[in-house]
């Protein structure tokens, strides 16, 4: 038997949002789990490139041994019910960016989880799938949106459950994503997080958070342009992203956009913007980022409705 799930891309954080809020995008890796009939091979894990996941975004960086998320995800599943994980074929086939900021390592979780759990006559209900991917993940604000699409915010609450919200995108706001030739993994960007904040920036991401979610309910640009502010995590990771002061500064002043925030943990970012000059947002960040020897992929995308989903593969 053979199961295939189609997971999409996602961007978390969005400003305030830090581990809470998360969007799905129309980039997808497909995570097919494969019985074999020969005893004895173990798990053979495999990764395609498909599309915009090319040489130079780095897939010989994706672990293809019991160090792999994917086998911790599967084996996590298999031990629930008491067995273990043998003679699989698992098939990656990539189109997210590794190491950019947009969840591929999220979206591997949840397309392994969900193919497992096939395969195991379904042992596990959807939200106990979720709850054992944040557990994985560490932070639900990619995994959430991966496996339901749209925008989302979630938490994981102490027992392990994870409790989530959609909210609605105001479909005249474009979101444009920015992908840098460099990675950055979210080990090292959250390494240079501090431990504790000041209470004044705490109140300043609430105050910004509660903005946001308004923002986006009443499709208020203006409030939106004050929400799309942190403080818990940029102003740390400023300096592992070349290009970005320069870049978050040439916007300042441009009317169409209403902010530019790291997107995740980075090194992608991402302008919120109207849906006017969308050509002159993408060649600011392209000029800024070309005067720096760094190539890049920017893309206008839509945020995508559908999460994880089982496919033919
Ligand atoms: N919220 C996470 C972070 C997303 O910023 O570290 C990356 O996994």
């Amino acid at each position: 038997m053979k199961v295939s799930v189609k997971v999409p891309a996602t961007t978390a954080n969005i400003g305030p949002g830090f581990d809470t809020l998360g969007m799905a995008l129309p980039l997808y890796n497909t995570v097919t789990i494969e019985e074999t009939v020969l005893p004895g091979t173990g798990i053979d894990i495999n990764v395609i490139a498909d599309g915009i996941a090319m040489d130079e975004f780095a897939l010989e960086h994706i672990p293809l041994d019991e160090n792999s998320i994917v086998y911790k995800a599967v084996e996590l599943l298999y031990n629930s019910i008491g067995q273990s994980p043998s003679e699989l074929k698992i098939t990656i086939k990539s189109g997210i960016p590794v190491a950019r900021g947009l969840g591929s390592s999220a979206s591997v979780i949840v397309g392994a989880l969900i193919a497992a759990n096939e395969l195991l006559g379904k042992p596990a209900d959807d939200l106990a799938l979720l709850s054992i991917a944040c557990e994985l993940e560490g932070h639900p604000d990619n995994i959430t949106p991966a496996f339901v699409g749209g925008l989302v915010m979630s938490s994981q609450e102490e027992d392990g459950s994870v409790v989530y919200r959609k909210l609605e995108w105001p479909s005249d706001w474009a979101i444009t994503v920015c992908v840098p030739d460099f990675e950055l993994s979210t080990d090292i960007a959250r390494s240079v997080l501090p431990k504790d904040v000041p209470l004044k920036d705490a109140v300043f991401n609430a105050q910004r958070l509660a903005m946001f979610v308004e923002a986006v309910h009443t499709k208020d640009a203006e409030l939106m342009r004050l929400a799309l502010k942190d403080r818990l995590h940029q102003p740390y990771r400023m300096k592992l992203i070349q290009g970005l002061d320069e870049i978050m500064d040439a916007f300042k002043h441009n009317d169409d956009v209403y902010g530019c925030v790291i997107s995740g943990a980075g090194s992608s970012i991402l302008v919120i913007s109207n849906k006017n000059n969308l050509e002159n947002i993408q060649n600011e960040v392209r000029d800024i980022w070309t005067s720096l020897n760094i190539k890049c992929d920017i893309k206008t995308l839509s945020v995508e409705q559908n999460g994880a989903q089982i496919v033919e593969e």
